[in-house]
Formats: structure tokens, C-alpha cells, sequence
């Protein structure tokens, strides 16, 4: 790391992270619900709506933290145009997971030189495709989880910047499914990678070591981030003893954002300085890459109630978003804020707000989607605002790994997008139909 003790300091650093300008995080409380209904009503729902302002922010943030490092944008959390755009605009390179990661990347205006490919497991059209984007865009890099990917790259002629992801042994995140550091699918074992990062150097430009513990990591996990950036900065020194000079290492990502209304934001500076005095002195540059942090409390879903039906345990509220819309509840029981706008607009109109809210009442409600499985919840019993058939309801924190993740299951067309910039909103990505639905099937 070209500065592993000299940045700025904790302090500095804190103060560029929370000025009041681009404060740490944006709650589902500070949208503006006028603005919202306006979307909804203009083009239906459910409907994701992206703030790309808060996009360039939350890079802005991250950068102001990271000053001596590279800070990388992992595509997965939202591959989106408008998206990667800003994110290319607000100045981080992209690291992408598969050959339409690269694809969106290079489509989006990245240079080769922006481009990590970050390959896991890799299919072999995907190699195929990657390397031929290499001949075009010599640049790139590709970071490879196996010697046996490093021979298949080498068999396609490609002799390029590499990069040796590594397993670290230590993992984290906000659920046992998101935790790669230790898992045996990712990486080299940590005790190999010195030999293979070795013979590789011999056919391929060896630039960097990476490794990555996993997603959603909050202050409670510094330890384990801290473990791994320990690891990588030990393996980083034993590999230059070895003779390879490394031009960068790459932490990962992985940082996490506040979920819960309660929880705090992530401290950013302090994850920043705990980085650092963990890597230890290294003429390589520090790299991380996040996606979640990026996007995440930059898009909000909103979806409107269809269904109101009171039983005995709870009232199911049926909304128009399901987990075909945004997988994370059913899939990693990930909380998600829910806020009934409609029923705060009835407040606003109102001239005896807190009567009108009274009237209302709070109930637990179990807020769930329209597709045939028990798993389609977005939470249990939550005390909310008594629901009404047509409320509009606004999801939070559904930027990342949100329409990313969203399928046709079930047969329903996946929704539509809209980004705000600057004040003006645009619909970014058009509803599917159910002509959509068939249109690759040639009977
Ligand atoms: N780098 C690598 C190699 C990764 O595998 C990932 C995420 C990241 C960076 C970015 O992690 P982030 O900063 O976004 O946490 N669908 C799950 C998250 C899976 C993440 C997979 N890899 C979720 O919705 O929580």
C-alpha cells in the first residue's frame, strides 16, 4: 500500500464521512413520500426507484474514507446503466462477477483498464467471452479463484493482468449464506497461493492478491475484516519475499448498512483505519470493493397493498411486490423498512393529523406478496399502520441485491425502474409484459 500509515487521520477522516451534506446513511424515513406517490401513480407499481445522486454520494463517501486506496464498485449490487454510469462518473472502476457483468461494464463506458473481471467457477462461454474483451481492451483484469482457471485462461492465449483470489480461512456477513471468506468454493487455499501466485507471475502479468469475507459486514464484524486484511497483508509480504512485485490488494467488500431504522451507520472511518493498521506496510496498493454500500439505501421499492385480510394471529397485508420482486426477506430473512405513505398522506391532508393517525391505529401486520410460496414475506407481524386496500407502501434499503435479484417466478413480469438526478426522474427501466415472458421460447 503506497501509504499504509500516513493518510489522514481517523478524525479527518470521520468529519469527510458525516459532513451534513452526505450524511452516512439515508433512512426510508428521509424520502419524500409526495415525491414517491407522484412515481407510483405516474408508473404504477411495484416500481424501483433509484436516487442517483445518492449513488454519487455514497461513492464520494467511500472515496473521502479510502483516500489511499483504490475503492472498486462490485457491479452484482445493481448492473443498472444509469447506475453503473454514476458510478463510473463519480470515478471508481467496476468489478464484475461473470462475462454480463463485464459486458455492462464495458457497455456502460469503463475502460479496460476499470474492468476487474472476478472469475467464480467460470463457465466456459464466459472465459471465451472475457478473454476476447481482453484482446480489445488489454487493460482488463481477471482475478481467477483456481489454478485450474489460470490453465483455462492460458489455453485461450491469454497472458494478461491477473490477480489470485485467495481463500482467507475467515468469513463474515449478515447471514450464514453470504459469507464467503472461509468457504471452500472461493479462493485458493490461503497456504497454496504463494506457490500458484509464483508459477503464475511466470505466464501472465501478476498483479494483484485478493480476497473477500463476505457480505453485510457490520461494526460487530471488524474483527473478522480485520483478520483477513491481516492474512492478505502477511500473504501480500511472503509473495514479494517470493520476487513477485504486486501492484495491489484487494480486501474485498462487504460493507454493511443499517437495515433496522435503530441501527447505527456503519462507521466508515473506522472501518477505514482498522484496514489499514491491519495490512501493515506494503509497497501495493490497498483495494476495496463494495457494492451494497453503494446502492443500497440509494433505491427504495414501492409496491401497493391489493389485499387486506384480518385473522386471528396478525392482518395479512397482500402488496404487488412479492419475493419475485425483492428476494432478500424470503431468502436471507433480511429485514426491510416498510412505510405506509398513503396513510401518512391522509395525516398531512388532514387538519387534526394525530387524530387522523389515531383513527388509523397500528396493528401487526404480516406483509406479504402474491406468489404461491409460504417464503413470500417481507416480514412478520410488524406494527404498522392498519392497512387499506390501495395504501402505497415504500420498501427501504432496496438498491442493492434488490432488482438485481428479481425474477420471473411464478410467471410475473419483473417491475419497472425509475432514477432521480438532480430533481428530474426518468424511468430507467420499462415494466416487463407478459408478452416479455415468452418472447425467448420458440414453442
Ligand atoms: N466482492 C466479491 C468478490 C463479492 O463476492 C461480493 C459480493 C462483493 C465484492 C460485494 O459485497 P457487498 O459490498 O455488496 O456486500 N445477495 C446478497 C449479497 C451477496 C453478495 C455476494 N458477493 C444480499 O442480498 O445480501
Amino acid at each position: 500500500m503506497s501509504d499504509a500509515d500516513g493518510g489522514a487521520s481517523l478524525d479527518e477522516n470521520r468529519d469527510a464521512c458525516d459532513r451534513g451534506d452526505n450524511p452516512a446513511v439515508r433512512r426510508l424515513a428521509d424520502w419524500d413520500a409526495d415525491r414517491l406517490e407522484a412515481l407510483a401513480e405516474e408508473h404504477g407499481t411495484p416500481l424501483y426507484v433509484t436516487d442517483l445522486d445518492r449513488v454519487a454520494e455514497n461513492c464520494t463517501r467511500l472515496r473521502d474514507a479510502f483516500p489511499d486506496a483504490e475503492v472498486r464498485y462490485a457491479v452484482k449490487a445493481h448492473t443498472g446503466r444509469a447506475v453503473l454510469e454514476t458510478v463510473r462518473d463519480a470515478g471508481l472502476p467496476a468489478e464484475c462477477a461473470s462475462a454480463g457483468e463485464v459486458h455492462r461494464a464495458l457497455g456502460a463506458g469503463f475502460s479496460g483498464s476499470e474492468v476487474q473481471y472476478t472469475a467464480v467457477n467460470p463457465p466456459a462461454a464466459d472465459l471465451d467471452y472475457v478473454v476476447d474483451a481482453w484482446r480489445e481492451y488489454p487493460e482488463l483484469t481477471i482475478t481467477v479463484g483456481a489454478a485450474d482457471t489460470a490453465d483455462r485462461l492460458r489455453e485461450r492465449g491469454f497472458d494478461g493482468r491477473l490477480c489470485v483470489r485467495v481463500n482467507p480461512g475467515v468469513g463474515a456477513g449478515h447471514h450464514e449464506k453470504v459469507q464467503t471468506g472461509a468457504n471452500a468454493k472461493f479462493g485458493v487455499p490461503y497456504d497454496r497461493a504463494v506457490d500458484l501466485v509464483e508459477s503464475a507471475s511466470e505466464a501472465f502479468d501478476l498483479v494483484g492478491i485478493h480476497a473477500h469475507a463476505g457480505s453485510g459486514i457490520s461494526g460487530d464484524d471488524l474483527a473478522n475484516h480485520r483478520e483477513l486484511v491481516r492474512r492478505m497483508g502477511e500473504l501480500a509480504r511472503d509473495v514479494s519475499a517470493a520476487g513477485v512485485d504486486l501492484e495491489f490488494v484487494d480486501v474485498g467488500g462487504g460493507f454493511g448498512v443499517p437495515y433496522l431504522e435503530t441501527e447505527p451507520a456503519l462507521d466508515l472511518a473506522a472501518v477505514a483505519e482498522a484496514t489499514r493498521e491491519a495490512l501493515g506496510n506494503l509497497d501495493a496498493t490497498l483495494a476495496v470493493e463494495p457494492g451494497r454500500y453503494v446502492v443500497a439505501d440509494a433505491g427504495v421499492l414501492l409496491t401497493r397493498v391489493n389485499t387486506v385480510k384480518e385473522t386471528p394471529e396478525t392482518v395479512v397485508t397482500g402488496v404487488d411486490a412479492g419475493m419475485t420482486t425483492l428476494l432478500r426477506p424470503a431468502m436471507y430473512d433480511a429485514y426491510h423498512a416498510i412505510r405506509n405513505l398513503t396513510s401518512e398522506s391522509s395525516d398531512r391532508d388532514d387538519a387534526d393529523a394525530s387524530d387522523n393517525a389515531d383513527a388509523r391505529g397500528t396493528v401487526g401486520s404480516t406483509v406479504v406478496g402474491p406468489i404461491c410460496e409460504s417464503s413470500d414475506v417481507f416480514c412478520e407481524n410488524r406494527p404498522l399502520p392498519r392497512p387499506e386496500r390501495g395504501d402505497l407502501l415504500a420498501v427501504g434499503n432496496a438498491g442493492a441485491y434488490g432488482y438485481e435479484m428479481a425474477s420471473t417466478y411464478n410467471s410475473r413480469p419483473r417491475p419497472a425502474e425509475v432514477a432521480l438526478e438532480g430533481g428530474d426522474a426518468a424511468l430507467v427501466r420499462r415494466r416487463e409484459t407478459l408478452t416479455d415472458l415468452t418472447e425467448v421460447e420458440s414453442r
